[in-house]
């Protein structure tokens, strides 16, 4: 087994912690606490994919999402702490007055370049070709981080996970699915520390479909790809479909209700674009009226998404 190295952007380990909600229990991990201005899960996932843009001596970061894109914002500032220029290439319009994490990449000094979501759909091809055009050594970081690199931050994150608490006492680890990387290196994970357990991932962007293949890809990917000593089960990834339905850029009036009560309960706050749905399909599956502390749920970050969404945040 060939393990990849990383530079310490993120700060981990992450604490768990026992929340109560409505009556019931359950445990939470902080991965919204892997930074401040680089919070959430991507950072664990930049500390290998920037190792590595570093080793290269590029000059630049490109990478892609959404104009709220946590990833892009935490690729920004990382970019700027280390010394390299970032281009990000977003789905979205120019705004006079950005917010949240947009507001963020241009305070960082990332340079944008706003794309149509037909436009976005080639974004592998627009960032190839403008990277070709710079003529500087330059690193394209795909959308989420996720890569067979990139997951290695989740791969880790069940090693750290094994220091926190006895992993036999859980059953399921819940987390919102995007780019798919979270999701997938939980799974290779699990199988490298020798346990079976069902990783739930709430699709929030594409069909339970496609998510279940990007995820099982990347998995099976790395495990090729880094020579690991495992199996990666399909069976034990289970996708919590239907807690999108408005679409990844918004969030309906019922969810933001449920995030609102959480809260005021316990000082948590969850995003609308993924956090919000995951944690409204883990209450509604797991949650309702019982304790469930053998299922864990990850805080994955992205409150800098909440202030766009404010007249929602603020009506619910
Ligand atoms: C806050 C937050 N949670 C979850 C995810 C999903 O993680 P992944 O892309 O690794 O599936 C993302 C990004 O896509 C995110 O920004």
């Amino acid at each position: 087994m060939k393990e990849p190295k990383k530079i310490n952007l993120s700060n981990i380990p992450t604490p768990i912690e026992k929340i109560t909600f409505n009556g019931c229990s359950f445990l939470i991990k902080r991965d919204d606490y892997t930074g401040t201005e680089l919070s959430g899960n991507k950072v664990r996932k930049l500390d290998y994919l920037l190792y590595e843009a570093i080793q290269n001596k590029s000059e630049y970061i490109f990478t892609c999402g959404g104009d709220q894109s946590n990833h892009a914002r935490a690729a920004a500032v990382a970019a700027a702490k280390l010394g390299l220029k970032s281009k990000l290439f977003l789905w979205g319009n120019k705004k006079n007055s950005p917010d949240g994490n947009l507001l963020l990449d241009q305070f960082s000094g990332a340079e944008i370049i706003y794309l149509t979501k037909r436009e976005y759909s080639e974004v592998n091809k627009i960032m190839l070709e403008q990277s070709k055009r710079l003529k500087k050594k330059i690193t394209i970081v795909p959308t989420g981080g996720s890569n067979f690199l990139g997951i290695w931050g989740y791969i880790n994150f069940v090693r750290e996970l094994s220091t926190q608490l006895n992993l036999k006492s859980i059953s399921g680890i819940v987390t919102a699915a995007g780019s798919g990387g979270t999701s997938a290196g939980i799974l290779v994970g699990l199988s490298l520390m020798g346990f079976r357990k069902k990783v739930y991932a709430v699709n929030v962007v594409d069909d339970e479909r496609t998510t279940r293949k990007i995820i099982l890809d990347l998995a099976e990917g790395a495990v090729e790809k880094y020579r690991l000593p495992v199996k990666v089960h399909s069976e034990d990834l289970t996708i919590l479909d239907g807690y999108s339905k408005e679409g990844y850029k918004k969030i309906s009036p019922e969810k933001v209700k449920l995030l609102k009560q959480l809260a005021i309960q316990s000082g948590i706050i969850l995003d609308p674009a993924y956090t919000g749905k995951a944690f409204y399909a883990f209450n509604e599956k797991f949650l309702s009226g019982r304790n469930k502390t053998d299922i864990l749920f990850v805080h994955t970050g992205g409150i800098f998404g909440v202030f766009p969404k404010k007249k929602n945040y603020i009506s619910a």
